[in-house]
């Protein structure tokens, strides 16, 4: 995270990241048996000397990896560093929970919900892997009558692949729109040489701009570089492809839901 707001050139925001930097505080019943057998179970794989690692080994690698002045560490308990510090943390755009049990995602909502910004998203690491932390997320919810829906995204984690996350974004509810805009403009740039020009027929409802991925977009209709309309009729549309054509576009781009096109 620190580092895409180092690539985007992002000056005033941090990484904020709270942790005893102890390892994690023992599971509760209501953690379910995989957290209990977790924590029994010592000589395990994923047991890593119960998540420990230090304050001072997480600074020496931000700093070796110049991220220092992108990060906040806050150390301690949650129950105490989040009340303490949630005034100096300002709007959250992405929350991040990854503390396993019960207790700690419910400290975490309950004291940094109310900072994420509507559009901003909630991620919560330990849903599917423990009963816990799938109770405090519905609690919660419940609790505030919450209409958020959950998503589950698979991913892989450490080279793992099928590790299983949820999330829900606060407030607007299109960026799967967005992302299917975005894996749209990923094909036309693997699809239209770089430098060419191309027609995009999209009634203007991708709300992309005058370049994609390098790619120079020209709206169909197009007058002074911006969109101008749907065509009147198939004779419009057919001049209108045969000057931009003239005028440099190799391509052209058919999108969903332009339905002009089914129509002539
Ligand atoms: C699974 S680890 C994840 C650590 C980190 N997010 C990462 O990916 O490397 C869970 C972390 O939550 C921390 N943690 C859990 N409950 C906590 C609490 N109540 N207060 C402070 N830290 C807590 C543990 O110390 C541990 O480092």
């Amino acid at each position: 995270m620190a580092d895409l707001l180092r690539r985007a050139g992002e000056r005033d925001r941090r990484v904020w990241m709270f942790d005893s930097f102890e390892g994690i505080p023992p599971p509760a019943q209501i953690d379910g048996p995989d957290a209990l057998d977790w924590a029994t179970n010592r000589n395990g794989p994923l047991y890593f000397d119960n998540l420990c690692v230090s304050l001072e080994e997480v600074q020496r690698t931000a700093v070796e990896l110049g991220l220092i002045s992108y990060v906040e560490l806050v150390n301690g308990p949650f129950e105490r560093t989040l009340s303490e510090n949630r005034h100096r943390i300002g709007p959250v755009a992405v929350l991040r929970i990854d503390c396993d049990w019960y207790s700690s995602v419910r400290c975490c909502l309950d004291n940094l919900y109310d900072l994420v910004v509507d559009g901003g998203f909630v991620i919560f690491d330990d849903y599917y892997a423990y009963d816990g932390c799938a109770i405090a997320v519905h609690e919660f919810l419940g609790k505030r009558r919450l209409p958020h829906r959950l998503e589950s995204v698979l991913g892989d984690e450490n080279g793992i692949e099928g590790h299983q996350i949820a999330l829900f974004r606060k407030g607007r509810t299109e960026w799967k729109w967005m992302s299917q805009v975005c894996r749209a403009h990923q094909e036309i740039a693997a699809l239209v040489p770089l430098g060419s020009a191309f027609i995009l027929a999209d009634e203007d409802k991708w709300e992309t701009g005058e370049f994609v991925l390098g790619h120079r977009r020209i709206p169909f209709l197009e007058k002074d570089g911006h969109y101008w309309g749907k065509p009147l009729d198939s004779e419009t549309a057919i001049r209108e492809v045969e000057r931009l054509r003239q005028a440099g576009a190799a391509f052209i781009v058919f999108a969903w839901p332009s339905f002009w096109w089914l129509d002539y």
